[in-house]
């Protein structure tokens, strides 16, 4: 296979810079970050412990293997929404006795655990990864179940917690719940729904209604022991099927159960010994332009992710605003296809096209690095049939099925984000770096549009046009849509499974690569490859 050699000069002003605003960027997520960790603050992660109990990063981590990675999805939920950021809840594919799992743990120190409508997005998006991709699941139930004051906002869809938990089951899926605390009223049904149930002895609280609601309903006096407690449930209601004398028993038990439940991936594990990148992938700061629209060579990136720097380029001088191509990551072969210049011409798209069909007739999974003004607009364009183009695109997109992992390094502006597969396109999983934008168009642009049909509206009615408003108007606009481009608005809507630093890409595409192959990988047969 052919080698990629870089050209990156390491000693330029222009690499320092680059670098700089790079630096920047991850110490802001950095920061964020941090929060995401302190999960409800320094008080109540206080309280949680004089209370005995152990936070909800220190229950994964002893449930995890010793010294394995874990891919934290979605961190940053609810980021600037007046939510903690996480959305209260942890989620990620970590590795618990040699299984792949996808883990859901509740942060039982912010408000209590309660589930608010970012909290439910994170966990029904944690809960479709695992269908997807076949994952066991582990949830760590400590949870004051609806965040009450949003309740009209996720009371009908959180029922499809339950659903999904019920359909990984039929599906063969295994699902754990270790309950250490609150999982009460529709909360119960985690335990209820899940294939195996640890209850932990005087923390673990599992009814439909506490002792003031039953008090309420019925006038029966009883204590949340009777009502829900673990010995309750393990002697007599025979809802739990472990009882664990305090939380690590727990832990250990459900390490334990994953043991039992004879897990076999459909393909295959990653490769032991992997060709490293013949550049390293720190360098990546470095290539980056500050401008989200400023064009970088992806072979740069590339020459820094995949195995031994080799990439077989496919069709590589025609519709060259778009690199396609063949590597392996961690030994597993993928196709990727990275934006160059941005703009997506009619030849990109039937290049894109092509390059899709074949990697279904191969059964390879598929990587996109957007960076991607959207598909060309004018006259000469139009004329050219750019949208039929950019259909063939969208439309191979969709009906691939081989495993999508999409990467926002700069850019995803316009239909450049569904035909780049984008969230819609149902990417497997799908990250961001820090410094990335996505909007339907660039913030500029669209004050300028909004602008120029103001006037046109102006002219139609007969009526003045302030242009000192417009100008103001148009500030306002671009700002407002600058704001809700950044990766941060972007990954607190789960628009996104998560920020990554840029240097941490080759090893997040790995692991998401070993999490898909849980599943068998199978392309779409019956397409064809047809020319275009
Ligand atoms: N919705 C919104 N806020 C909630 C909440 C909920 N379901 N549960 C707790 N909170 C808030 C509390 O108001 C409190 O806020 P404050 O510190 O600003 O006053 C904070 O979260 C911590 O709650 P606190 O009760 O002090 O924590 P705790 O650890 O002692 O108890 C619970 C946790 C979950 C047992 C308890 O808060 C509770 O019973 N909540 C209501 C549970 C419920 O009925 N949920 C509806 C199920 S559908």
């Amino acid at each position: 296979m052919a080698v990629l050699r870089s050209s990156l000069d390491t000693t330029t002003e222009e690499y320092a810079q680059n670098r700089k605003v790079q630096e920047a960027a991850i110490a802001a997520l950095d920061e964020q970050l941090e929060a995401t960790i302190a999960g409800g603050g320094a008080k109540y992660m206080q309280r949680h412990r004089d209370r005995g109990k152990l936070p909800v990063r220190e229950r994964l981590e002893l449930l995890l293997d010793p010294d394995s990675p874990f891919l934290e999805l979605s961190p940053l939920a609810a980021w600037g929404t007046g939510f903690t950021v996480g959305a209260s809840i942890l989620t990620g594919i970590g590795v618990v006795s040699g299984v792949e799992c996808v883990v859901i743990g509740h942060e039982p120190t912010a408000r209590g655990g309660a589930m608010n409508p970012y909290s439910l997005r994170k966990t029904l998006r944690a809960l479709e990864i695992a269908r997807l991709n076949r994952l066991p699941v582990i949830n760590l139930v400590e949870s004051g179940g609806a965040d009450l004051p949003t309740q009209a906002e996720l009371f009908v869809p959180a029922g499809r917690i339950f659903h999904e938990l019920t359909e990984l089951s039929g599906l063969g899926i295994p699902t754990v719940a270790l309950v250490f605390g609150n999982s009460t009223a529709g909360g119960a049904y985690v335990p209820g729904m899940c294939d195996y149930a640890v209850l932990v002895d005087r923390g673990a609280k599992v009814f439909l209604g506490g002792p003031p609601l039953v008090k309420m309903a019925t006038g029966e006096e009883a204590d949340d022991e009777a009502l829900g407690g673990a010995e309750m449930h393990s002697r007599v209601s025979g809802l739990s099927d472990y009882f664990a004398v305090d939380e690590h028993d727990a832990i250990r038990i459900g390490r334990e159960i994953m043991t039992r439940v004879n897990w076999r991936k459909l393909g295959p594990a990653p490769a032991m010994d992997p060709a490293a990148p013949l550049y390293d992938p720190d360098e990546i700061l470095g290539i980056l332009p500050p401008g989200s629209k400023v064009p970088f060579d992806p072979r740069e990136i590339l020459a820094r992710t995949v195995d031994g720097s080799e990439f077989d380029e496919y069709k590589p001088l025609y519709g060259t605003s778009l690199v396609t191509g063949w590597a392996r990551i961690h030994g597993y072969p993928v196709g990727v296809l990275a934006n160059h210049r941005g703009v997506l011409f009619s030849e990109e798209a039937k290049k894109a096209s092509e390059f899709i069909m074949l990697a279904n007739q191969t059964d390879t999974p598929l990587i996109f690095l957007q960076n991607t003004t959207g598909y060309m607009v004018g006259a000469e364009y139009e004329q050219g049939g750019i949208i039929k183009d950019g259909a063939k695109m969208i439309n191979a997109v969709t009906n691939s099925t081989v495993p999508h992992l999409t990467i926002n390094m700069a850019s995803s502006f316009g239909a450049g984000n569904y035909g780049m597969s984008g969230r819609a396109y149902d990417p497997r999983l799908m990250f961001a770096w820090p410094s990335a934008k996505l909007a339907v168009m660039g913030a500029a642009q669209l004050a300028g549009v909004m602008s120029i049909v103001g006037k046109s509206s102006a002219e139609a009615q007969g009526k003045p046009f302030d242009d000192e408003a417009d100008a103001k108007r148009t500030e306002a606009i671009e700002a407002q849509i600058e704001e809700e481009s950044h990766a941060f608005y972007i990954t607190a809507r789960l628009y996104d499974d998560g920020i990554i630093d840029p240097r941490d890409t080759r090893t997040v595409l790995g692991m998401s690569l070993s999490a898909v192959h849980n599943q068998t990988v199978q392309g779409r047969r019956g397409y064809g490859v047809f020319r275009m």
